[in-house]
C-alpha cells in the first residue's frame, strides 16, 4: 500500500509531479491558451465584481492560502485577506455580498473552515472551496469549487496536498488575471507554458534527495530552527518549518526574512541552522544580506537557491539549487527540499513520521 517507500509520507512527497499533473488535467489547456474550471467559468462575474477574496483555512491549508494572496494580488490585482478560519468565525468578520470567500482543506472536514464557511453564506458572501477528498462536508457546503485532485493522503504532514493546493490557486489567479485584463496576451502565454513544465522540475528536486538526506544527518540533533523567506516563499517558510515540527518535534520557527532584525536574530548563534529561501528573483539582494548578517553570528545556513547562483554559494554552509522558473511558482520547488529535510530528520530520530504524537489528519473538533 507504500508502494515500496517506508511511509506514506514518503510516496506522497513523490507523488507530487504526478499529483500536480492531476490537478492539471483538463483544466490547463496550453495549446488552446485557455484555463478551464467550470466551478470558476460559471461564476466569473462573482469573482471579477469581488471587493476583495477571503481565504479561510487552518495549518497548511492556510500556509497554501498565504502563497494564494500573492498570486491574486499579483496577477488579478483583487484584494485578499487570508484568515485563520478559528479566528475569523469568532470575531465578528466584516463580510458583504461583495465579498468571495474561498476555503481550502485538504480533508473537508475541518471543523473551524467549515464553521467559517457556514458563517460567511449568512452574511452572504459567495463561498468557493478548493479541497482535496471528494464529497466532503466543506465541499458539499460550498457554493461551488474546485478539488485539487492530489489522490488520498494519509500521512498526517500535508505535502501534496499543499502543493496541489497552490497548483490550483495559480491556474485560479492565472485564469481571473487574463479575464479581468490585467494580464496581456502574452504574459498569460508565457505563464502558461512555464506552468506545463513544474511537474518536471519538481522531478528534479526529488532526484535530489540523498543531498538533502546528507544535511538532514547533520542537522538532526538541533534544538531549533529557523525558516526564511520572503514575498512568495515567505509562507513556503512557515510551512517548512510547520513541518519540522509535527514530525520530528524540533522546535521551528518561519519568518520573513527582513523580519529577522526585529526580534529572531538574538537567537542566531553557532548552533542555530537556519534554512533560507534565496531565489534569484525573490528580491534575491535583499535576502543576500540577512544571509550575510546571519554568518557574521556564525550561524549555518542551509540556502535555497536557483540553478547558476555564485552569491550565495560562497557564504552559505549548504546550497540546493531548484531549476530556474518565474518567481511565483518557485513555492512549488522550495517545498520539495523542506518536505524532505523533515522527513529524513524525522526518520533519523526515530519518530513516527506518518502518525506524529497529538495529531490528527483531520481536526474535527474545534
Ligand atoms: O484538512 P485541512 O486541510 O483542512 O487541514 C488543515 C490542517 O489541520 C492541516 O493542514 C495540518 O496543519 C497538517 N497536519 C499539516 O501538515
Amino acid at each position: 500500500e507504500k508502494g515500496g517507500y517506508d511511509h506514506f509520507m514518503l510516496k506522497e512527497i513523490y507523488e507530487q509531479p504526478h499529483a500536480i499533473t492531476d490537478t492539471f488535467r483538463g483544466r490547463l489547456l496550453v495549446n488552446e491558451g485557455i484555463i478551464r474550471m467550470a466551478g470558476i467559468d460559471d461564476h466569473i462575474e462573482k469573482f471579477q465584481n469581488a471587493n476583495r477574496i477571503i481565504v479561510v483555512a487552518c495549518g497548511t491549508s492556510w500556509h497554501a492560502g498565504l502563497v494564494g494572496e500573492y498570486l491574486f494580488e499579483d496577477l488579478a490585482r483583487i484584494p485578499v485577506e487570508v484568515e485563520y478560519a478559528s479566528e475569523f468565525r469568532y470575531r465578528n468578520p466584516i463580510i458583504t455580498e461583495k465579498d468571495v470567500v474561498i476555503a481550502i482543506s485538504q480533508s473537508g472536514e475541518t471543523a473551524d473552515t467549515l464553521a467559517a464557511i457556514k458563517l460567511a453564506k449568512e452574511k452572504g458572501a459567495f463561498v468557493f472551496g478548493v479541497c482535496n477528498v471528494v464529497g466532503s462536508s466543506i465541499a458539499r457546503e460550498t457554493h461551488a469549487g474546485a478539488y485539487t485532485h492530489a489522490g488520498p493522503e494519509i500521512g498526517v504532514a500535508s505535502t501534496k496536498a499543499f502543493t496541489t493546493q497552490i497548483t490550483l490557486l495559480s491556474l485560479i489567479a492565472l485564469k481571473l488575471g487574463k479575464a479581468n485584463g490585467n494580464l496581456s496576451h502574452g504574459q498569460y502565454h508565457a505563464y502558461l507554458n512555464e506552468m506545463e513544465l513544474i511537474p518536471r522540475k519538481v522531478e528534479v528536486l526529488l532526484s535530489m534527495n540523498e543531498l538533502v538526506q546528507h544535511v538532514a544527518s547533520i542537522y538532526k540533533d538541533v534544538p531549533n530552527c529557523l525558516y526564511l523567506g520572503r514575498g512568495y516563499n515567505f509562507p513556503v517558510a512557515l510551512e517548512g518549518a510547520l513541518k519540522l515540527k509535527e514530525i520530528s518535534y524540533i522546535h521551528a520557527e518561519g519568518y520573513p526574512a527582513a523580519e529577522m532584525k526585529h526580534g529572531p536574530i538574538a537567537l542566531i548563534d553557532e548552533n542555530m541552522p537556519v534554512i533560507v529561501i534565496a531565489t534569484s528573483k525573490g528580491h534575491y539582494e535583499k535576502v543576500v544580506s540577512n544571509i550575510q548578517e546571519i554568518k557574521s553570528r556564525k550561524g549555518k545556513i542551509i540556502a535555497i537557491v536557483t540553478e547558476g547562483d555564485t552569491q550565495v554559494k560562497e557564504i552559505a554552509d549548504h546550497v540546493i539549487e531548484i531549476p530556474e522558473t518565474d518567481e511565483l511558482f518557485t513555492p512549488l520547488l522550495t517545498t520539495i527540499p523542506l518536505q524532505l529535510l523533515s522527513y529524513h530528520i524525522a526518520v533519523m530520530l526515530g519518530k513516527n513520521v506518518d502518525q506524529p504524537r497529538n495529531l490528527a489528519k483531520s481536526v474535527t473538533v474545534e
